[in-house]
């Protein structure tokens, strides 16, 4: 593979001390030309050191709902770029005081604007918004991105995300839709954690800049933390939650390192923590707004590979789905594309599960947890009624859309209440069936203490599983608005699970 740096300076004059100097920023775009592919993210391998990394959090049913007092809307960015001082220009008297002059951040959003809740205006907000905490947060992420925009080749972009969210419902609080339709208190529901009213808040995020550390001065380091326990009084006290979103980088070297953390507790034992590069305009998966990310070009199946390194030190527990890869997309049952109609729109998710101790709930003497089929990659494709052939330990668990018409039988529904829309989750399982894309053949593979760097055929690994759609219709263009990667600490208690990434990239055809 060949990689090509080429980086430009943008030059701009200060005037500090009455002396002048320039500066210039290290922009650098990176082409990667390895077989014709270009990346589809806007930090190609996270090697830009001027970071563009936001914060969202989400409810139950992917919505905000509350506020936490005093903590603004959940959605928080660090975005800034790198100057240096530099001689005025090539030739010119060697200029020793900018050398002595450090490399220096400028930040894009600043607290206050990272603060901004409710009742608060800012540039482009609707009056309609200021009191709808829901449609806030999403205004407020769109004002982050226009702070946070880079500019780019085919579109511009703006940061990766960072999600959270809180599993709790509170069913007598009424608070989600049933597949996209408003539905009234009921319960008690044991599916869903919920130690009382208040139980779907949202966390505290606490927001360290970035800041240049280190002897010389040339590491950059920042992070993001909180927990959802609002009234505890230290983050290691037992029972508390706790995440925390870490990322370093040495200037102008190597990629950056996320460091995630994330632990559940007895009132928050459903928990999830992801790095997600959303589409930069449009929805992106799980969402019915317009959001921001890092996808300058949205994936498209069979055509791209996702390469990432994944260093596995904390599993989270038996109950971790470690989603190596999480998709999401999102297309009506007619295979029309969704158009924020949250009654017909469909999420679609599909999930490789690392963690070597998830189960597979989908077996032959009990097929209504599988997809209808499994395509080989060789194309073979093989009914999940064939108890010789089909592939189940491939799958943990496959849930078909509450609103589709034509379902095989026997089928389970996937939960209604946890999208803002219908959806539908297949999740598999490490096994030799998808060996030939790249993903990991055997249980334990890429987990802890074997860290991994993966490049996998996620474009042609989605084109081949099985989604439903109406019969008859004309199968859907399967568009990715959403590439993650994290865990979700499914109801279990005082877990930690703890994982980096770097050098993240998504590859699609030129
Ligand atoms: C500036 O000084 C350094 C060493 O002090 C030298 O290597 C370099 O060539 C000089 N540059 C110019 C433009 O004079
Ligand atoms: C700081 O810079 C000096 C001189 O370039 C180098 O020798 C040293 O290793 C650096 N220290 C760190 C902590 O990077
Ligand atoms: C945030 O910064 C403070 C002060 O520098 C430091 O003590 C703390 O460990 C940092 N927290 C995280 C999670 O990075
Ligand atoms: C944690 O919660 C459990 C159940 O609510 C309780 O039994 C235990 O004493 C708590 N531990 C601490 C250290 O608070
Ligand atoms: C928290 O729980 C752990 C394991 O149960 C125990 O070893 C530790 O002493 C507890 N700490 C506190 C502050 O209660
Ligand atoms: C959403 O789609 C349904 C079914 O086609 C239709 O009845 C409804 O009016 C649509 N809602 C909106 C807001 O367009
Ligand atoms: C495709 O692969 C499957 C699984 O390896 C195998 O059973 C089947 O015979 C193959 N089909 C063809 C047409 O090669
Ligand atoms: C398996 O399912 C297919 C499609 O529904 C059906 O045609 C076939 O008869 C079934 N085979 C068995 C053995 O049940």
């Amino acid at each position: 593979m060949a990689q090509h740096e080429t980086c430009s300076s943008w030059l701009l004059v200060l005037s500090l001390l009455s002396i002048i100097v320039s500066f210039y920023r290290v922009s650098c775009v990176n082409l990667d030309h390895e077989n014709g592919y270009i990346s589809a993210v806007g930090d190609s391998g996270m090697r830009r050191d001027g970071l563009r990394v936001a914060i969202e959090a989400w409810n139950q049913c992917n919505e905000v709902g509350e506020e936490v007092p005093k903590m603004g809307s959940p959605r928080v960015a660090d975005c800034f770029d790198v100057y240096k001082a530099s001689p005025k220009s090539q030739g010119e008297n060697n200029c020793s005081l900018c050398n002595a002059i450090p490399y220096m951040l400028v930040h894009r959003v600043t607290e206050e604007e990272n603060r901004l809740g409710i009742g608060k205006s800012f540039l482009g907000l609707e009056k309609k918004a200021i009191l709808d905490v829901n449609h806030y947060a999403v205004q407020k992420e769109v004002y982050l991105g226009s702070k946070c925009q880079v500019e780019d080749k085919p579109n511009p972009w703006q940061f990766w995300m960072i999600m959270l969210k809180n599993g709790n419902m509170d069913t007598y609080a009424a608070k989600c839709p049933k597949n996209g339709l408003l539905s009234g208190p009921y319960g008690p529901d044991n599916n869903f954690p919920c130690f009382g009213k208040g139980c779907m808040n949202q966390p505290l995020i606490f927001h360290n800049y970035t800041t240049l550390q280190g002897a010389n001065r040339t590491t950059l380091k920042g992070s993001f933390y909180g927990t959802w326990d609002l009234h505890s009084k230290s983050r290691t006290e037992n029972n508390s939650s706790f995440y925390s979103v870490k990322w370093k980088k040495e200037l102008g070297k190597g990629s950056w390192i996320f460091h995630h953390v994330l632990k559940t507790s007895n009132k928050y034992p459903w928990l999830m923590l992801y790095l997600r590069s959303d589409a930069t305009f449009g929805f992106s998966g799980g969402y019915h707004y317009p959001t921001r990310g890092m996808l300058k070009i949205i994936p498209e199946s069979p055509n791209f590979k996702v390469k990432f390194t994944l260093n596995v030190i904390k599993g989270g527990g038996p109950n971790s789905q470690f989603y190596l890869m999480d998709i999401g997309s999102c297309w009506k049952n007619n295979g029309k594309l969704c158009d924020g109609n949250v009654t017909t729109d469909v999420t679609r998710y599909s999930e490789m599960i690392l963690n070597p101790e998830t189960p597979s709930w989908c077996k032959p003497d009990s097929p209504k947890l599988c997809p209808p089929y499994h395509i080989f990659s060789n194309g073979s494709r093989i009914h999940r009624n064939d108890t010789i052939r089909f592939p189940y330990e491939a799958y943990h668990m496959y849930c078909a859309p509450g609103n589709g018409e034509y379902i095989e039988e026997p089928n389970v529904h996937c939960d209604p209440y946890s999208n803002p829309q219908p959806q539908e989750i297949l999740q598999i399982l490490p096994h030799p069936v998808w060996g030939d894309y790249g993903y990991p053949t055997r249980k334990g593979d890429g987990w802890i203490g074997d860290p991994k760097t993966w490049e996998l055929d996620v474009g042609k690994l989605s084109q081949s599983l099985y989604f439903y759609q109406d019969p008859g219709t004309t199968p859907a263009i399967r568009k990715w608005t959403s590439i993650n990667l994290g865990t979700e600490i499914y109801k279990d208690p005082n877990q930690v699970a703890e994982w980096t990434v770097t050098d993240f990239d998504i590859l699609v055809p030129k």
